[in-house]
């Protein structure tokens, strides 16, 4: 682990009950230009996006495209880059589709959904990570059991930098809110009981009462898809 001007354990404390725009705050002056946003374009993500213009001039986003997103994934990309005048950095997989089905086989994602993961969304992501000093990421911890113990600030083992996680005691209703109050541009699939966005041939709608990531790769015990702990 390098060696950080800060305990983390000690920050948490600190910051446990700030909001998530002081969080940010506070890691832009740890990390400056040294801090990267993911974002998926789900409703965390987007709040973030409206939160982080708030916070840095020149805000740095990226998202991974899997070139498997659905058409309205990337016009939530679009309605974003125009509302805050932002151009997010595409990180596209090593391999294009059509390398991947030679090598792999036709619809990758149906016979072995890990590894498409792994060439679509983890290599891209351990790219991008590779020179930065922390990265800011949409996880909360009611979306999941994997995720009940995140906390604000972490070191990420796996990719080797601290992780930043502003909304992780924030509830949906607290997303939503934020949402309506800033009128920040959504992904219109959430008003179509898709309450937990990945690419378009692995995600589903949800029946209500329904956890909310159950439509993620449905049929398959997946639940993660490698880019946080838990996987
Ligand atoms: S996933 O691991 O199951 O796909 P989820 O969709 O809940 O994750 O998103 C959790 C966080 O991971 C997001 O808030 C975002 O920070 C990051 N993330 C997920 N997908 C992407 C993506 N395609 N591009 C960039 N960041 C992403």
């Amino acid at each position: 682990m390098e060696t950080l001007d800060f305990s983390i354990k000690e920050m948490n404390l600190a910051m446990r009950d700030e909001s998530p725009h002081k969080l940010l705050k506070w890691a832009y002056q740890q990390f400056g230009e040294k801090m990267i946003l993911a974002c998926s374009f789900g409703a965390e993500d987007v709040a973030l996006v409206d939160m982080l213009c708030k916070v840095v001039e020149k805000p740095r986003i990226f998202y991974l495209d899997t070139n498997k997103h659905f058409h309205e994934t990337y016009e939530t990309r679009d309605r974003l880059s125009e509302k805050y005048r932002i151009d997010f950095i595409q990180m596209l997989p090593a391999l294009t589709l059509e390398q991947q089905a030679d090598k792999f086989g036709d619809e990758l994602w149906l016979t072995d959904p890990n590894q498409c993961c792994a060439i679509r969304k983890v290599e891209p992501l351990t790219r991008v990570l590779k020179n930065e000093g922390a990265w800011i990421t949409g996880i909360r911890r009611q979306q999941s059991a994997t995720r009940a113990h995140s906390e604000q600030i972490e070191w990420d083992e796996k990719f080797q930098l601290v992780k930043i996680n502003p909304l992780v005691y924030w509830t949906l209703e607290d997303v939503w809110n934020y949402i309506h109050l800033f009128e920040v541009p959504y992904n219109s699939l959430h008003d179509q009981n898709y309450p937990s966005i990945g690419c378009a041939v692995c995600t589903k709608p949800v029946k209500p009462g329904e956890d909310p990531r159950s439509g993620r790769w449905t049929g398959f015990s997946k639940t993660e898809c490698g880019l946080h702990k838990g996987d």
